[in-house]
C-alpha cells in the first residue's frame, strides 16, 4: 500500500473516497437517574433529541456537505459508526466517509488507530482502491496522528483469505493524509509508520500460514529471505546443531517430529552501536501444538498452527528494525519445531536436561512452549544478551484470566518493565502485567528433578511465566503471554478475524526507545 502526505484542503484534493472523524459531543453530567426516558430522548417540544456531534476538521465545505445527513440526526458519532455520501456538493472528492470515533473525551491516538482501520475495511469491498484520510486537527498531535493513521490503515489492510479459490483480494492500494505542521517531520513520521505497519502484517501472513506451509525450515527460510532483503545476519541451526548445544529441552520436544526443528538467530548489529545494552527477542516457534503425548482434543486443534506467533512476532520486528535503524545491538532467536506424538516423542514422566544444565521433569508434553523458551532464554544469554524479551502463545490460562482483549506480561526487573509500559501506550497495544511472587514456585517443584514443566491447572499462566524465569535468571527480562490475543476470534470493524499481529509494534517501540537513552 502507497502512502501519501498531503497539506491540501481537503474540498479541493481528488480521490475516490475523503473519510473524515465524527465525535460524539453529547454531554452526559446529569445521571442516568435524573431524569426520565422521555427526558433523555426527547426535547421540550416532543421531537427526538438530534445527537450531538463534531465533525473534526476545520474545513467549510466539508461541513457544508454533511450538513443535511448530520441534520437527519443520523450520524451519532459512535466509535466506528460509518456514513458514506455519493458526489458530496463543493467537493473534489467522489466519495465523503464519516467515521465515528466515539466520545470527544475520550478520543485518542488508541481511537484513531481503529478508526483508520474502520475506514479501510469499510471501503475496500466497495472496490475503491484509494482514499484519503483528514487528521484531526485538535486534541491530537499531527505526528502522533499520521502515525495512527497509517498503522491502522496496514492493519485494516490485512485479510486472511490467502487460498480461496474466488479470493476476492481486495485491498486499498494508497492512503493520502491531510496533516497540517512541518511536513518534512511529518513525512519521516509517515515513513516509520509505513515500515511499522508492514512489519505487522509481514509477522500475520506468516501466523496465517497453515502448518503444512509453515514448518520450522520454512519458517526459517522466510526469515532468511527477509533477513537478505533488509541487511540482517541470519544463522539457522539444524538437529544436529541443537543437539551439539546441548539444548536438551528445545529438542525434547523436537525429537517426537519427523519435520526437522530449526534454531533461527537473525542479528542487527550496526556500525558504533555500543557494546551494552544487547536486546535479545526470543519466539516461541512451534509450527503445530498436538500437545505431543499429552494429545490435545481434536475440536479446536487447527487453531494450533498459530502456535509460532511469538517466533513470527520476533521476525516482524527484526525487519522492522532493520529499517528503522536504532542505534542498538537487537538479537532475535526463534526456537521452531512442531510439538508432535510419535514413537520417538518424549513420554510424561521423561527427565531432561536444559543447556542451562537444570534438569526438567516432564509432567504434561503440551507444556512444550516453555521448554523451547528456556534453551532460546538461555541461549541468548549466552551472545551476549543483556535484556531480554520473550513473546510465546504460552498458556491456556492466560487466556481464561485476561480473555481476548489483554495479552499478558511478566517481568522480573521494574525498571524494564516501565520503559515497555511506555512502549505499549505509544503503540496502542493492550497488556496487563501479573506478578511473579518468589512462592508460586513451589507450584513447579520436583520430586526427582530441579522443576517440572507443569505447575497444575491454577495461576497457570504465572506458573509458566515462573518456569521461564528460572532461565532468564538474573537477566532484566520480559515475557509476553499472547495466547489470547495472537488470533482474532472474529471479525472487528478494524481488523480481520485471524492473526492479528500484536507485539509487534510496542517491541518496535520498546527497541527504538532503548536505542535511544539506555
Ligand atoms: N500452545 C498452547 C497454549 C495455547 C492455548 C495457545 C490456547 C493458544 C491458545 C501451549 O503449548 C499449551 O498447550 N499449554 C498448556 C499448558 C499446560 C499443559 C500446563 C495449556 O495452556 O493448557
Ligand atoms: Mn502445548
Ligand atoms: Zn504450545
Amino acid at each position: 500500500m502507497e502512502t501519501n502526505l498531503s497539506s491540501s484542503a481537503p474540498a479541493e484534493v481528488e480521490t475516490e473516497c475523503l473519510v473524515v472523524i465524527v465525535l460524539d459531543r453529547t454531554e452526559n453530567d446529569r445521571s442516568e437517574k435524573d431524569r426520565s426516558e422521555t427526558d433523555r430522548t426527547k426535547n421540550a417540544s416532543g421531537e427526538k433529541a438530534k445527537p450531538e456531534v463534531s465533525i473534526e476538521t476545520s474545513d467549510n465545505a466539508i461541513h457544508e456537505a454533511a450538513r443535511d445527513v448530520i441534520a437527519t440526526g443520523e450520524v451519532t458519532g459512535k466509535i466506528f459508526e460509518s456514513t458514506l455520501l455519493h458526489n458530496p456538493s463543493k467537493l473534489k472528492a467522489k466519495r465523503l466517509l464519516l467515521v465515528g470515533g466515539g466520545k470527544a473525551k475520550n478520543f485518542a491516538a488508541f481511537e484513531l488507530r481503529k478508526m483508520a482501520g474502520t475506514a479501510v475495511r469499510t471501503l475496500k469491498p466497495k472496490g475503491i482502491r484509494s482514499l484519503t484520510f483528514v487528521a484531526p486537527e485538535n486534541g491530537i498531535n499531527a505526528e502522533v496522528a499520521v502515525k495512527a493513521i497509517v498503522e491502522g490503515a496496514f492493519v485494516g489492510n490485512f485479510d486472511p483469505d490467502t487460498y480461496k479459490s474466488d479470493r476476492k483480494d481486495q485491498k486499498i492500494d494508497s492512503v493520502t493524509i491531510i496533516a497540517r505542521g512541518d511536513q518534512a517531520g511529518l513525512q519521516r513520521t509517515l515513513d516509520e509508520a509505513r515500515i511499522i505497519g508492514e512489519s505487522q502484517n509481514f509477522t500475520r501472513e506468516l501466523v496465517n500460514e497453515p502448518s503444512n506451509r509453515m514448518t520450522p525450515t520454512l519458517l526459517a527460510e522466510h526469515a532468511r529471505k527477509m533477513a537478505q532483503e533488509v541487511g540482517l545476519k541470519c544463522e539457522v541451526y539444524g538437529a544436529d546443531e541443537i543437539k551439539e548445544l546441548k539444548m536438551g529441552a528445545f529438542w525434547s520436544v523436537a525429537q517426537g517430529s519427523d519435520e526437522p526443528p530449526a534454531l533461527i538467530v537473525l542479528r542487527y548489529e550496526p556500525p558504533g552501536a555500543p557494546d551494552k545494552p544487547v536486546l535479545g527477542l526470543v519466539g516461541k516457534g512451534v509450527t503445530f501444538d498436538t500437545g505431543g503425548i499429552s494429545i490435545k482434543p481434536a475440536d479446536g486443534m487447527e487453531k494450533m498452527k498459530y502456535d509460532m506467533a511469538g517466533g513470527a512476532t520476533m521476525i516482524g520486528v527484526m525487519r522492522a528494525i532493520a529499517l528503522l535503524k536504532p542505534n542498538l545491538k537487537v538479537t532475535a532467536i526463534v526456537c521452531a519445531t512442531e510439538n508432535m506424538p510419535s514413537g520417538k516423542a518424549q513420554k510424561p514422566g521423561d527427565v531432561q536436561i536444559a543447556m542451562s544444565g537444570k534438569s526438567i521433569e516432564i509432567i504434561n508434553t503440551d507444556a512444550e512452549g516453555r521448554l523451547v523458551l528456556a534453551d532460546g532464554l538461555y541461549y541468548a544469554r549466552q551472545l551476549g544478551c543483556t535484556h531480554l524479551v520473550d513473546a510465546a502463545t504460552l498458556t491456556g490460562a492466560c487466556v481464561v484470566a485476561l480473555g481476548y482483549v489483554n495479552a499478558g506480561v511478566f517481568a522480573n526487573d521494574d525498571p524494564m518493565y516501565e520503559r515497555f509500559g511506555k512502549a505499549l501506550e505509544k503503540a496502542g497495544e493492550k497488556m496487563w502485567r501479573l506478578p511473579l511472587d518468589e512462592e508460586y514456585k513451589e507450584s513447579i517443584r520436583s520430586n526427582i528433578a530441579d522443576i517440572v514443566n507443569s505447575g497444575g491447572r491454577w495461576g497457570g499462566a504465572i506458573t509458566a511465566a515462573m518456569f521461564l524465569k528460572e532461565f532468564a535468571e538474573d537477566t532484566p527480562w520480559i515475557h509476553l503471554d499472547i495466547a489470547g490475543t495472537a488470533w482474532m476470534e472474529d471479525n472487528k470493524a478494524w481488523i480481520a478475524k485471524g492473526p492479528s499481529g500484536i507485539a509487534v509494534r510496542s517491541l518496535v517501540e520498546f527497541a527504538r526507545d532503548f536505542g535511544e537513552r539506555f
